[in-house]
């Protein structure tokens, strides 16, 4: 077996939980894939904090740019969120040849294009299953699978946090507040809730799935939002009696005009109707809806959000640079080209 060593920066929720899936997984990854999976070095931020997990005080650092430049490390595996510092030590990591796993939604939805154009001038994997629906294989499909469709429409429920809430709130009557506690004691919501319930997450989730199956650059700025922060009881009450239930959906949809693609991308609360499928997506579920010329419609469906099934995607990602790596070749992104945004209002 050939030893892949991982630095992990960030060891929260998800980092806790994808050293623990290692350490579950290993034997049997080793016997399948002849790759001896070693996490030598975590970067976390507060170094006497209890975390989930065990580590050994040789393994654990605060200093996440040491990780990154150890030539010890042969793969980094990015959790920490935001954009300052997961940024600079993507791209050191990348221009250093070695392959990043990111589940950083708002960096991807914000600076995509440079991290995939460093990535593609180092010839290393940057994978990033994990940014989007957690534990639901949707970003691999779209990039590979789907290269040669031709997607016109993605629909999705992509956060968990607000269906969770939603769920409650209509079907038991709990309040927004509770909700939202139970949401974030069950580690579903981010560590600044605003950003699930006024959309935001949902908002960089529908940038990134736009960027990839319509091959064009959409950043979380061009996303109309609008989160659920303003929905009562009352209005999840009367939908129910007219056969609806609100659902907080992220869409994009690709058009073209004789003066090339336009793509409009938004996240809104909106009434499905109770027979439609997306209804039946319950507490912190996700489900996106793939609609393709020739493949037709395709549904994606699990739990978009948690410690676990979010680091499984992680883990699927590292095998899958890992394998790249000790073959000297890496998965590539198609080209983003740009396209016009079209305004909601021309949708309307
Ligand atoms: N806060 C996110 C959610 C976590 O609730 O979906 C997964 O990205």
């Amino acid at each position: 077996t050939t030893p892949v060593r991982i630095g992990l920066l960030g060891c929260g929720n998800v980092g806790a939980a994808f050293v623990q899936l290692v350490e579950r997984r290993h034997d049997e990854i080793a016997n399948r894939h002849q790759i001896d999976l070693q996490i030598t070095r975590v970067a976390v931020r507060n170094l006497s904090r209890e975390r989930a997990v065990d580590l050994d005080e040789a393994v654990l650092t605060h200093d996440a740019d040491a990780v990154v430049h150890d030539p010890d490390i042969d793969l980094v595996v990015e959790v920490i969120g935001g954009i300052e510092p997961a940024r600079h030590l993507t791209l050191s990591a990348l221009k250093a040849g070695k392959p990043v796993i990111s589940a950083n939604k708002e960096l991807l939805a914000n600076l995509g294009a440079e991290i995939y154009e460093a990535a593609g001038d180092a010839g290393v994997d940057i994978l990033f299953e994990a940014a989007v629906a957690g534990g639901i294989p949707l970003i691999r499909p779209l990039r590979e699978s789907l290269a040669g469709e031709d997607i016109r429409r993605v629909v999705g429920i992509v956060n968990g946090t607000t269906n969770y809430v939603l769920s409650r709130m209509a079907e038991e009557h709990v309040s927004f507040g509770e909700a939202l506690a139970e949401a974030q004691e069950l580690g579903y919501a981010e560590r600044d809730p605003t950003a699930d319930v006024e959309g935001f997450d949902a908002s960089a989730k529908a940038a990134i799935i736009a960027s990839i199956a319509f091959g064009v650059q959409v950043v979380a700025g061009d996303v109309y939002r609008e989160g659920i922060a303003e929905l009562t009881p009352g209005d999840l009450s009367f939908a129910a009696r007219l056969g609806y239930v609100v659902k907080l959906l992220a869409i994009a949809e690709r058009f073209d005009t004789p003066d090339g693609a336009e793509v409009a991308v938004r996240v809104h609360p909106a009434m499905v109707p109770e027979h439609h499928p997306l209804a039946a997506v319950r507490e912190s579920f996700n489900a996106v809806f793939v609609e393709g010329a020739a493949v037709g419609d395709l549904m994606f469906y699990g739990r978009g959000a948690g410690g676990d099934p979010t680091a499984s995607a992680v883990l699927g990602d590292v095998i899958d640079a890992a394998l790249n790596l000790t073959n000297g070749r890496a998965s590539r992104l198609s080209r983003l080209s740009e396209a016009t945004i079209r305004p909601i209002d021309d949708l309307r």
